[in-house]
């Protein structure tokens, strides 16, 4: 039987979702807190599976209050984080913006990392081409944090440079896009001897007066921690260090 999906948010990831789902010729209502209130018991009725794709704080309290409407449903949600006997958790490993939507190929290759132990993605998300890893539901936080730390935080620092490249440089953003294409590329290839630069060569004094010129910029503190953290790094201990 083909499936009716409820995508319940008008966020980030509803969006990109809702498109992903129309690209594919899934049938698809969306429902959000700004519409009708009194549509969304009609919406779920006409549907068999409801994303449940809000804010992670307010997903249970959500499902909570709406219990009855999705008694007989399939409930997804889909944070990286969260374990709830309230829905089940299809994490997309990808970011999503406000900005353009992607295109069907990227959409398809996304994986969706789900609970072990519950149902498959086909189960959760059917029609969906896209694919799955299981993942230890104790483990959600923990895997959660990685990718916030991979994605976001490259993110904050990538921004941070790009703002400063521009503001006290005086160089184009433009400069820094081959080279951050080749770190993408050379980690994708070879992670374990992506690392080059001061931490890979142990060159204390070039990170001292790296140190020296930030000063007491807030971002002084993050390069000290990642050298701190840079020495328990396994990469740098299977002989990552050229
Ligand atoms: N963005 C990403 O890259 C990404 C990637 C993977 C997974 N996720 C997960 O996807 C889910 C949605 O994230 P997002 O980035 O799309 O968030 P978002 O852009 O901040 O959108 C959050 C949505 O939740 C709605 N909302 C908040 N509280 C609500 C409540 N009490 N009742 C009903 N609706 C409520 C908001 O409604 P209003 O607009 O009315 O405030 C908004 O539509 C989260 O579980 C997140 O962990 C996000």
């Amino acid at each position: 039987m083909q499936p009716t999906y409820l995508l319940i948010g008008s966020g980030r990831v509803s969006r990109h979702l809702e498109r992903y789902f129309r690209l594919l010729g899934l049938r698809t209502h969306s429902w959000s807190r700004k519409g009708d209130p009194s549509s969304l018991a009609k919406l779920a009725q006409a549907s068999s599976h409801a994303l449940c794709l809000i804010s992670d704080p307010a997903i249970e309290p959500f499902l909570h209050d709406h219990e009855a409407l999705f008694s007989s449903k399939t409930v997804v949600h889909a944070s990286g984080s969260l374990v709830t006997p309230r829905a089940r958790g299809a994490h997309p490993l990808m970011t999503f913006t406000s900005a353009e939507p992607y295109d069907l190929g990227t959409y398809k290759a996304i994986p969706f990392v789900i609970e072990k132990g519950g149902p498959a993605l086909t189960d959760l998300l059917p029609g969906l081409p896209n694919p799955s890893f299981e993942l230890d539901p104790a483990l959600k936080p923990l895997y959660h944090a990685y990718c916030v730390m991979s994605g976001n935080f490259t993110t904050l620092l990538w921004q941070k440079v790009i703002v400063e490249f521009e503001s006290r440089l005086g160089l184009p953003r433009d400069a820094l896009f081959p080279y951050l294409a080749q770190v993408a590329g050379n980690l994708r290839r070879d992670a374990e001897h992506a690392l080059t630069g001061p931490i890979a060569r142990n060159d204390d004094e070039t990170m001292r007066r790296h140190l020296r010129e930030l000063d007491s910029d807030p971002y002084a503190l993050v390069y000290r921690a990642f050298i701190a953290a840079a020495r328990g790094n396994p990469c740098e201990n299977q002989g990552g260090r050229s």
